[in-house]
Protein backbone atom coordinates (compact mmCIF):
# COMPACT_ATOMS: atom_id res chain seq x y z
CA UNK A 1 0.00 0.00 0.00
CA UNK A 2 3.46 2.13 1.31
CA UNK A 3 3.73 2.72 -2.58
CA UNK A 4 0.77 3.83 -3.27
CA UNK A 5 0.95 7.02 -1.75
CA UNK A 6 2.37 10.09 -3.42
CA UNK A 7 5.87 11.43 -2.87
CA UNK A 8 6.76 9.40 0.34
CA UNK A 9 9.49 11.28 3.13
CA UNK A 10 12.62 9.02 2.65
CA UNK A 11 13.15 9.66 6.58
CA UNK A 12 13.04 7.66 9.10
CA UNK A 13 9.50 7.67 10.68
CA UNK A 14 10.39 8.67 14.57
CA UNK A 15 12.49 11.28 12.91
CA UNK A 16 9.89 12.63 10.92
CA UNK A 17 7.85 12.62 14.31
CA UNK A 18 9.94 14.53 16.01
CA UNK A 19 10.17 17.07 13.71
CA UNK A 20 6.41 17.07 13.34
CA UNK A 21 6.01 17.68 16.74
CA UNK A 22 8.72 20.12 17.32
CA UNK A 23 8.22 22.49 14.26
CA UNK A 24 4.78 21.57 11.94
CA UNK A 25 5.44 24.06 9.53
CA UNK A 26 9.46 24.03 9.03
CA UNK A 27 8.19 20.30 8.63
CA UNK A 28 6.17 21.36 6.07
CA UNK A 29 8.17 24.13 4.30
CA UNK A 30 11.01 21.82 3.86
CA UNK A 31 8.57 19.00 1.87
CA UNK A 32 6.74 21.31 -0.14
CA UNK A 33 10.30 22.44 -1.95
CA UNK A 34 11.21 18.91 -2.56
CA UNK A 35 7.96 17.42 -3.13
CA UNK A 36 5.43 19.66 -4.17
CA UNK A 37 1.81 20.38 -2.49
CA UNK A 38 1.07 16.94 -2.17
CA UNK A 39 3.18 14.31 -0.43
CA UNK A 40 3.21 11.64 2.39
CA UNK A 41 4.79 11.10 5.45
CA UNK A 42 5.29 8.30 8.53
CA UNK A 43 5.05 9.43 11.90
CA UNK A 44 6.23 7.16 13.65
CA UNK A 45 3.80 4.73 15.45
CA UNK A 46 1.15 6.96 14.59
CA UNK A 47 1.05 6.17 11.18
CA UNK A 48 1.27 7.38 7.58
CA UNK A 49 -0.78 10.72 6.41
CA UNK A 50 -0.89 12.51 3.42
CA UNK A 51 -0.40 16.14 2.89
CA UNK A 52 -2.42 18.06 0.90
CA UNK A 53 -1.91 21.55 -0.22
CA UNK A 54 -3.29 21.93 -3.21
CA UNK A 55 -6.99 23.85 -3.95
CA UNK A 56 -8.39 21.59 -6.50
CA UNK A 57 -7.83 18.47 -4.25
CA UNK A 58 -9.03 20.45 -1.25
CA UNK A 59 -12.12 21.04 -2.74
CA UNK A 60 -12.91 17.23 -4.00
CA UNK A 61 -12.26 15.92 -0.33
CA UNK A 62 -14.47 18.86 1.03
CA UNK A 63 -17.28 18.07 -1.83
CA UNK A 64 -16.90 13.89 -0.92
CA UNK A 65 -17.22 14.46 2.76
CA UNK A 66 -18.90 11.45 3.11
CA UNK A 67 -16.55 9.37 2.02
CA UNK A 68 -14.57 10.05 4.94
CA UNK A 69 -14.36 9.24 8.69
CA UNK A 70 -12.96 11.98 10.73
CA UNK A 71 -14.13 11.58 13.96
CA UNK A 72 -12.31 7.92 14.12
CA UNK A 73 -9.55 9.71 12.97
CA UNK A 74 -9.67 12.50 15.99
CA UNK A 75 -9.08 9.40 18.27
CA UNK A 76 -5.30 11.62 19.49
CA UNK A 77 -7.76 13.93 21.18
CA UNK A 78 -10.09 11.52 22.72
CA UNK A 79 -7.81 11.52 26.28
CA UNK A 80 -8.45 15.23 26.31
CA UNK A 81 -12.31 15.68 25.21
CA UNK A 82 -13.81 12.14 25.42
CA UNK A 83 -14.76 9.58 23.41
CA UNK A 84 -18.47 10.98 22.80
CA UNK A 85 -17.12 14.65 21.60
CA UNK A 86 -18.71 16.05 18.52
CA UNK A 87 -15.25 15.90 17.04
CA UNK A 88 -14.39 12.46 17.89
CA UNK A 89 -18.07 11.13 15.96
CA UNK A 90 -19.07 10.42 12.67
CA UNK A 91 -22.08 9.74 10.68
CA UNK A 92 -25.57 10.40 12.44
CA UNK A 93 -24.26 10.92 15.85
CA UNK A 94 -21.99 13.66 14.47
CA UNK A 95 -24.77 15.62 12.42
CA UNK A 96 -27.33 15.22 15.33
CA UNK A 97 -24.62 16.63 18.00
CA UNK A 98 -23.71 19.47 15.41
CA UNK A 99 -27.44 20.52 14.89
CA UNK A 100 -28.14 20.68 18.55
CA UNK A 101 -24.71 22.77 19.13
CA UNK A 102 -24.99 24.82 16.16
CA UNK A 103 -27.69 27.17 16.87
CA UNK A 104 -26.66 28.98 20.45
CA UNK A 105 -23.04 30.25 18.41
CA UNK A 106 -25.08 31.40 15.08
CA UNK A 107 -27.42 33.91 14.30
CA UNK A 108 -29.79 36.10 16.57
CA UNK A 109 -27.70 35.11 19.54
CA UNK A 110 -24.46 36.50 18.35
CA UNK A 111 -26.56 39.83 19.24
CA UNK A 112 -26.93 39.35 22.91
CA UNK A 113 -23.50 38.22 23.11
CA UNK A 114 -21.49 41.11 21.43
CA UNK A 115 -22.00 43.54 24.29
CA UNK A 116 -21.04 41.04 26.65
CA UNK A 117 -17.69 41.03 24.56
CA UNK A 118 -16.99 44.59 24.74
CA UNK A 119 -17.92 44.84 28.23
CA UNK A 120 -15.75 41.66 29.27
CA UNK A 121 -12.73 43.51 26.97
CA UNK A 122 -12.36 46.59 28.79
CA UNK A 123 -13.07 44.48 32.09
CA UNK A 124 -9.49 42.84 31.58
CA UNK A 125 -7.70 45.70 29.60
CA UNK A 126 -8.52 48.02 32.64
CA UNK A 127 -5.92 46.18 34.61
CA UNK A 128 -3.05 46.88 32.09
CA UNK A 129 -0.62 49.26 33.04
CA UNK A 130 1.09 52.24 30.96
CA UNK A 131 4.25 51.39 30.43
CA UNK A 132 4.09 48.11 31.39
CA UNK A 133 4.82 45.02 29.79
CA UNK A 134 2.02 42.57 29.43
CA UNK A 135 1.28 39.43 27.40
CA UNK A 136 -1.19 40.03 24.84
CA UNK A 137 -2.13 36.12 24.40
CA UNK A 138 -2.67 36.25 28.22
CA UNK A 139 -4.99 39.24 28.46
CA UNK A 140 -6.49 37.64 25.11
CA UNK A 141 -6.77 34.25 26.81
CA UNK A 142 -8.43 35.67 29.51
CA UNK A 143 -11.16 37.35 27.73
CA UNK A 144 -11.78 34.47 25.51
CA UNK A 145 -12.43 31.99 28.25
CA UNK A 146 -14.56 34.50 30.15
CA UNK A 147 -16.89 35.21 26.82
CA UNK A 148 -17.57 31.13 26.56
CA UNK A 149 -18.03 30.45 30.04
CA UNK A 150 -20.54 33.05 29.80
CA UNK A 151 -22.21 31.78 26.85
CA UNK A 152 -22.49 28.02 27.82
CA UNK A 153 -23.20 28.45 31.15
CA UNK A 154 -24.85 31.84 31.53
CA UNK A 155 -22.51 32.46 34.54
CA UNK A 156 -19.84 35.25 35.25
CA UNK A 157 -19.51 34.77 38.83
CA UNK A 158 -19.57 32.44 41.94
CA UNK A 159 -16.98 29.97 43.34
CA UNK A 160 -17.22 27.21 40.88
CA UNK A 161 -17.19 29.26 37.78
CA UNK A 162 -13.97 30.74 39.42
CA UNK A 163 -12.53 27.36 39.95
CA UNK A 164 -13.19 26.36 36.02
CA UNK A 165 -11.68 29.14 34.78
CA UNK A 166 -8.34 28.85 37.29
CA UNK A 167 -8.33 25.34 36.34
CA UNK A 168 -8.79 25.33 32.69
CA UNK A 169 -6.14 27.30 31.91
CA UNK A 170 -3.60 24.65 34.05
CA UNK A 171 -4.96 22.30 32.14
CA UNK A 172 -4.01 23.80 29.01
CA UNK A 173 -0.83 25.40 30.35
CA UNK A 174 0.50 22.18 30.66
CA UNK A 175 1.03 21.82 26.91
CA UNK A 176 1.98 25.01 26.62
CA UNK A 177 5.40 24.03 24.08
CA UNK A 178 6.41 21.71 21.88
CA UNK A 179 8.26 19.13 24.52
CA UNK A 180 5.46 19.49 26.99
CA UNK A 181 2.59 18.86 23.66
CA UNK A 182 4.89 15.56 22.80
CA UNK A 183 2.62 13.82 25.41
CA UNK A 184 -0.13 13.77 23.50
CA UNK A 185 1.48 12.17 20.20
CA UNK A 186 3.20 9.42 22.36
CA UNK A 187 1.46 6.84 23.68
CA UNK A 188 4.37 6.05 26.16
CA UNK A 189 4.59 9.10 27.47
CA UNK A 190 0.50 8.59 28.86
CA UNK A 191 1.30 7.13 32.56
CA UNK A 192 -0.98 8.19 35.26
CA UNK A 193 1.76 7.52 37.87
CA UNK A 194 -0.19 10.29 40.21
CA UNK A 195 -0.04 14.12 40.14
CA UNK A 196 4.15 14.54 40.41
CA UNK A 197 3.98 12.54 36.33
CA UNK A 198 3.02 15.32 33.62
CA UNK A 199 0.08 13.13 32.23
CA UNK A 200 -1.21 11.98 35.56
CA UNK A 201 -1.56 15.71 36.89
CA UNK A 202 -3.08 16.27 33.53
CA UNK A 203 -5.56 13.83 34.02
CA UNK A 204 -6.28 14.96 37.31
CA UNK A 205 -6.40 18.68 36.33
CA UNK A 206 -9.14 17.02 33.77
CA UNK A 207 -11.11 15.35 36.68
CA UNK A 208 -11.76 18.03 38.79
CA UNK A 209 -12.99 20.28 35.62
CA UNK A 210 -15.13 17.01 35.00
CA UNK A 211 -16.53 17.21 38.46
CA UNK A 212 -17.07 21.15 38.48
CA UNK A 213 -19.21 20.39 35.59
CA UNK A 214 -21.08 17.52 36.90
CA UNK A 215 -22.00 19.78 39.74
CA UNK A 216 -22.79 22.63 36.98
CA UNK A 217 -25.51 20.22 35.37
CA UNK A 218 -26.81 18.98 38.83
CA UNK A 219 -27.46 22.42 39.66
CA UNK A 220 -28.95 23.44 36.73
CA UNK A 221 -31.63 20.49 36.71
CA UNK A 222 -32.30 21.30 40.58
CA UNK A 223 -32.66 24.76 40.06
CA UNK A 224 -34.21 25.71 36.59
CA UNK A 225 -35.21 22.26 35.56
CA UNK A 226 -32.45 22.77 32.66
CA UNK A 227 -34.64 25.79 31.22
CA UNK A 228 -32.30 28.27 30.41
CA UNK A 229 -31.42 30.19 27.41
CA UNK A 230 -27.40 29.26 27.69
CA UNK A 231 -25.68 26.68 25.57
CA UNK A 232 -25.77 23.92 28.79
CA UNK A 233 -29.40 24.31 29.35
CA UNK A 234 -30.28 24.14 25.27
CA UNK A 235 -28.06 20.84 25.64
CA UNK A 236 -30.05 19.26 28.20
CA UNK A 237 -33.11 20.17 27.02
CA UNK A 238 -32.66 18.44 23.78
CA UNK A 239 -33.92 15.08 23.22
CA UNK A 240 -32.76 12.67 20.41
CA UNK A 241 -34.99 10.68 17.58
CA UNK A 242 -35.72 8.29 20.60
CA UNK A 243 -37.20 10.67 22.74
CA UNK A 244 -33.59 10.18 24.75
CA UNK A 245 -31.41 13.01 26.43
CA UNK A 246 -27.79 13.58 26.30
CA UNK A 247 -26.62 11.80 29.55
CA UNK A 248 -24.27 13.49 31.82
CA UNK A 249 -21.20 11.58 30.50
CA UNK A 250 -22.13 13.00 26.61
CA UNK A 251 -22.83 16.26 28.46
CA UNK A 252 -19.57 17.18 30.26
CA UNK A 253 -17.33 16.07 27.39
CA UNK A 254 -19.28 18.07 25.04
CA UNK A 255 -18.41 20.84 27.53
CA UNK A 256 -15.10 20.31 27.49
CA UNK A 257 -14.83 20.09 23.52
CA UNK A 258 -16.32 23.69 24.04
CA UNK A 259 -14.46 25.03 26.27
CA UNK A 260 -11.16 23.43 24.80
CA UNK A 261 -11.87 24.22 21.11
CA UNK A 262 -13.73 27.85 21.72
CA UNK A 263 -11.10 30.02 23.68
CA UNK A 264 -7.65 29.38 22.89
CA UNK A 265 -7.91 29.46 19.16
CA UNK A 266 -9.46 33.09 19.40
CA UNK A 267 -6.89 34.15 21.79
CA UNK A 268 -4.09 32.97 19.70
CA UNK A 269 -5.67 35.02 16.82
CA UNK A 270 -6.15 37.52 18.27
CA UNK A 271 -2.52 38.26 19.83
CA UNK A 272 -1.27 37.61 16.04
CA UNK A 273 -3.55 40.31 15.10
CA UNK A 274 -1.94 42.96 17.72
CA UNK A 275 1.26 41.91 16.52
CA UNK A 276 1.00 42.41 12.90
CA UNK A 277 -1.41 45.58 13.48
CA UNK A 278 1.72 47.34 15.67
CA UNK A 279 3.85 46.28 13.81
CA UNK A 280 2.43 47.61 10.65
CA UNK A 281 1.88 51.31 11.59
CA UNK A 282 0.03 52.30 7.99
CA UNK A 283 -2.62 49.33 8.95
CA UNK A 284 -2.90 50.79 12.34
CA UNK A 285 -3.88 54.24 11.38
CA UNK A 286 -6.11 52.61 8.49
CA UNK A 287 -8.15 50.53 11.32
CA UNK A 288 -8.05 54.00 13.51
CA UNK A 289 -9.57 55.93 10.91
CA UNK A 290 -12.49 53.26 10.05
CA UNK A 291 -13.40 52.70 13.91
CA UNK A 292 -13.41 56.77 14.02
CA UNK A 293 -15.31 57.39 11.75
CA UNK A 294 -18.15 55.03 13.24
CA UNK A 295 -17.92 57.68 16.20
CA UNK A 296 -18.63 56.63 19.87
CA UNK A 297 -20.88 53.30 20.61
CA UNK A 298 -21.30 52.13 17.79
CA UNK A 299 -23.79 49.54 17.30
CA UNK A 300 -21.54 46.06 17.31
CA UNK A 301 -22.90 44.77 14.30
CA UNK A 302 -21.85 47.89 11.98
CA UNK A 303 -18.00 47.31 13.53
CA UNK A 304 -18.49 43.07 12.18
CA UNK A 305 -19.00 44.78 8.98
CA UNK A 306 -16.19 47.17 8.52
CA UNK A 307 -14.30 45.95 5.36
CA UNK A 308 -11.11 47.10 6.32
CA UNK A 309 -11.27 45.30 9.98
CA UNK A 310 -12.68 42.50 8.24
CA UNK A 311 -9.58 42.53 5.72
CA UNK A 312 -7.24 42.75 9.00
CA UNK A 313 -8.69 39.74 10.54
CA UNK A 314 -9.02 37.37 7.45
CA UNK A 315 -5.60 38.30 6.88
CA UNK A 316 -3.87 37.48 10.32
CA UNK A 317 -5.62 34.23 9.92
CA UNK A 318 -4.32 33.32 6.48
CA UNK A 319 -0.97 34.16 7.76
CA UNK A 320 -1.41 32.57 11.38
CA UNK A 321 -2.97 28.81 10.65
CA UNK A 322 -3.89 28.17 14.60
CA UNK A 323 -3.85 24.59 13.16
CA UNK A 324 -1.21 23.10 11.20
CA UNK A 325 -3.77 21.16 9.27
CA UNK A 326 -7.18 20.10 9.40
CA UNK A 327 -8.48 17.41 11.54
CA UNK A 328 -7.27 14.15 9.34
CA UNK A 329 -9.76 12.56 6.97
CA UNK A 330 -10.11 8.83 6.83
CA UNK A 331 -10.90 7.21 3.16
CA UNK A 332 -13.44 5.35 4.02
CA UNK A 333 -13.46 3.43 0.61
CA UNK A 334 -10.98 3.41 -2.59
CA UNK A 335 -10.85 7.25 -3.68
CA UNK A 336 -9.45 8.92 -6.32
CA UNK A 337 -8.86 13.13 -5.59
CA UNK A 338 -6.14 14.68 -7.30
CA UNK A 339 -5.30 12.25 -9.91
CA UNK A 340 -3.96 9.76 -7.18
CA UNK A 341 -5.92 6.60 -6.39
CA UNK A 342 -6.27 6.38 -2.45
CA UNK A 343 -7.29 3.08 -0.83
CA UNK A 344 -9.30 2.38 2.02
CA UNK A 345 -7.96 3.90 5.54
CA UNK A 346 -5.62 6.11 3.85
CA UNK A 347 -5.33 9.53 6.22
CA UNK A 348 -5.38 12.72 4.32
CA UNK A 349 -4.74 15.84 6.00
CA UNK A 350 -5.60 19.34 4.11
CA UNK A 351 -3.03 21.62 5.06
CA UNK A 352 -3.94 25.04 5.93
CA UNK A 353 -0.60 26.31 6.11
CA UNK A 354 0.48 24.97 2.51
CA UNK A 355 -2.76 26.21 1.11
CA UNK A 356 -2.58 30.15 2.85
CA UNK A 357 1.56 30.23 1.75
CA UNK A 358 0.80 30.01 -1.84
CA UNK A 359 2.06 32.35 -4.24
CA UNK A 360 -0.39 31.57 -6.90
CA UNK A 361 -3.17 32.38 -4.81
CA UNK A 362 -1.77 34.75 -1.91
CA UNK A 363 1.31 36.82 -3.66
CA UNK A 364 4.19 37.33 -1.79
CA UNK A 365 2.88 35.37 1.17
CA UNK A 366 5.13 36.04 4.15
CA UNK A 367 4.03 39.52 3.76
CA UNK A 368 1.10 40.79 6.18
CA UNK A 369 -1.06 42.65 2.92
CA UNK A 370 -4.89 42.90 4.76
CA UNK A 371 -5.47 44.51 0.67
CA UNK A 372 -5.47 41.10 -0.79
CA UNK A 373 -8.84 40.46 1.11
CA UNK A 374 -9.91 43.91 -0.40
CA UNK A 375 -11.90 43.40 -3.90
CA UNK A 376 -11.12 39.57 -4.04
CA UNK A 377 -13.13 36.90 -2.54
CA UNK A 378 -11.40 33.29 -2.44
CA UNK A 379 -13.26 30.33 -2.53
CA UNK A 380 -13.72 28.13 -0.14
CA UNK A 381 -10.80 25.79 -1.25
CA UNK A 382 -8.50 28.33 -1.26
CA UNK A 383 -8.75 29.78 1.65
CA UNK A 384 -9.52 27.67 4.96
CA UNK A 385 -8.87 29.28 8.39
CA UNK A 386 -12.02 27.35 9.38
CA UNK A 387 -12.04 24.15 7.90
CA UNK A 388 -14.52 22.91 5.57
CA UNK A 389 -17.16 20.45 4.86
CA UNK A 390 -19.44 18.74 7.32
CA UNK A 391 -16.55 19.42 10.04
CA UNK A 392 -16.35 23.19 9.31
CA UNK A 393 -15.99 24.81 12.42
CA UNK A 394 -18.98 24.99 14.44
CA UNK A 395 -17.97 28.28 16.43
CA UNK A 396 -16.75 30.08 13.56
CA UNK A 397 -18.94 33.19 14.10
CA UNK A 398 -18.65 33.60 17.20
CA UNK A 399 -14.90 33.97 17.12
CA UNK A 400 -14.93 35.99 13.82
CA UNK A 401 -17.39 38.53 15.83
CA UNK A 402 -15.19 38.21 18.56
CA UNK A 403 -11.90 39.08 17.32
CA UNK A 404 -13.72 41.76 15.56
CA UNK A 405 -15.30 43.57 18.62
CA UNK A 406 -12.03 42.89 21.00
CA UNK A 407 -9.43 44.62 18.81
CA UNK A 408 -11.93 47.43 17.97
CA UNK A 409 -12.81 47.94 21.63
CA UNK A 410 -8.70 47.83 22.61
CA UNK A 411 -7.74 50.07 19.52
CA UNK A 412 -11.03 52.68 20.05
CA UNK A 413 -9.71 53.20 23.76
CA UNK A 414 -5.67 52.23 23.88
CA UNK A 415 -2.65 52.89 22.18
CA UNK A 416 -0.76 50.13 21.90
CA UNK A 417 3.15 49.13 21.64
CA UNK A 418 5.07 46.17 20.91
CA UNK A 419 7.25 46.03 23.80
CA UNK A 420 10.16 44.31 21.97
CA UNK A 421 11.61 44.19 18.30
CA UNK A 422 12.28 40.78 17.47
CA UNK A 423 9.65 38.85 15.10
CA UNK A 424 7.51 36.62 17.08
CA UNK A 425 7.57 33.00 15.89
CA UNK A 426 5.07 29.93 15.53
CA UNK A 427 5.34 27.72 17.78
CA UNK A 428 3.40 24.51 18.53
CA UNK A 429 0.63 24.69 21.52
CA UNK A 430 -0.19 21.06 21.99
CA UNK A 431 -2.31 20.31 18.86
CA UNK A 432 -2.37 23.84 17.85
CA UNK A 433 0.03 26.85 17.11
CA UNK A 434 0.55 30.05 19.18
CA UNK A 435 3.03 32.88 19.06
CA UNK A 436 6.33 31.76 21.20
CA UNK A 437 6.17 34.29 24.27
CA UNK A 438 2.55 35.25 23.71
CA UNK A 439 3.41 38.77 22.01
CA UNK A 440 5.11 41.08 24.70
CA UNK A 441 3.05 44.79 24.51
CA UNK A 442 2.40 47.50 26.38
CA UNK A 443 0.11 50.69 26.53
CA UNK A 444 1.97 53.93 25.70
CA UNK A 445 -1.36 56.23 26.25
CA UNK A 446 -4.82 56.57 26.35
CA UNK A 447 -7.35 57.55 23.45
C1 LIG B 1 -10.22 31.86 15.66
C2 LIG B 1 -10.84 30.89 16.25
C3 LIG B 1 -11.03 29.51 15.71
C4 LIG B 1 -10.37 28.85 14.71
C5 LIG B 1 -9.22 29.36 13.84
C6 LIG B 1 -10.96 27.54 14.59
C7 LIG B 1 -10.56 26.58 13.67
C8 LIG B 1 -11.16 25.34 13.53
C9 LIG B 1 -10.76 24.35 12.56
C10 LIG B 1 -9.65 24.53 11.53
C11 LIG B 1 -11.54 23.25 12.74
C12 LIG B 1 -11.45 21.94 11.94
C13 LIG B 1 -12.31 21.96 10.71
C14 LIG B 1 -12.00 20.91 9.67
O1 LIG B 1 -11.19 20.01 9.89
O2 LIG B 1 -12.59 21.00 8.58
C15 LIG B 1 -12.45 23.54 13.84
C16 LIG B 1 -13.41 22.68 14.33
C17 LIG B 1 -14.18 22.94 15.45
N1 LIG B 1 -14.25 24.14 16.15
FE1 LIG B 1 -13.18 25.79 15.78
N2 LIG B 1 -11.94 27.42 15.54
C18 LIG B 1 -12.05 28.60 16.22
C19 LIG B 1 -12.94 28.91 17.24
C20 LIG B 1 -13.90 28.06 17.74
C21 LIG B 1 -14.90 28.40 18.73
C22 LIG B 1 -15.09 29.79 19.34
C23 LIG B 1 -15.60 27.25 19.00
C24 LIG B 1 -16.73 27.01 19.98
C25 LIG B 1 -17.69 27.70 20.20
C26 LIG B 1 -15.08 26.21 18.15
C27 LIG B 1 -15.53 24.91 18.12
C28 LIG B 1 -15.15 23.96 17.19
C29 LIG B 1 -15.69 22.61 17.16
C30 LIG B 1 -16.68 22.00 18.16
C31 LIG B 1 -15.08 21.96 16.06
C32 LIG B 1 -15.32 20.51 15.61
C33 LIG B 1 -16.44 20.48 14.58
C34 LIG B 1 -16.82 19.08 14.14
O3 LIG B 1 -16.09 18.14 14.43
O4 LIG B 1 -17.88 18.95 13.50
N3 LIG B 1 -14.04 26.73 17.40
N4 LIG B 1 -12.19 24.83 14.30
Amino acid sequence: MLNQLPNYIGSPSWWQLINWIGDPIRFQQKYRQKYGDIFSMQLGGLGSFVIVGNPQAIQEIFSQDSKFDIGRANKLAEPLIGRTSVMLLDGDRHRRERKLLMPPFHGEKLNIYAQKISIITKKFANEWQIEQPFVARSTMQKVSLEVILQIVFGLSEGQRYQQIKSLLTAWLDMIDSPLRSSMLFLQSLQKDWGTWSPWGRMKHRQRCILDLLQAEIDDKRTKNNGKGDDVLSLMMAALDENGQPMTDEELKYELLTILFAGHETTATILAWAFYQIHKNSDVLEKLQRELDILGANPYPMEIAQLPYLTAVVQETMRMYPVLPTLFPRITKSSINIAGYQFEPDTILLPSIYLLHYREDLYPHPQKFQPERFIGRQYSPSEYIPFGGGSRRCLGYALALLEIKLVLATVLSNYQLALAEDKPVKLQRRGFTLAPKGGVRMMVTGKR
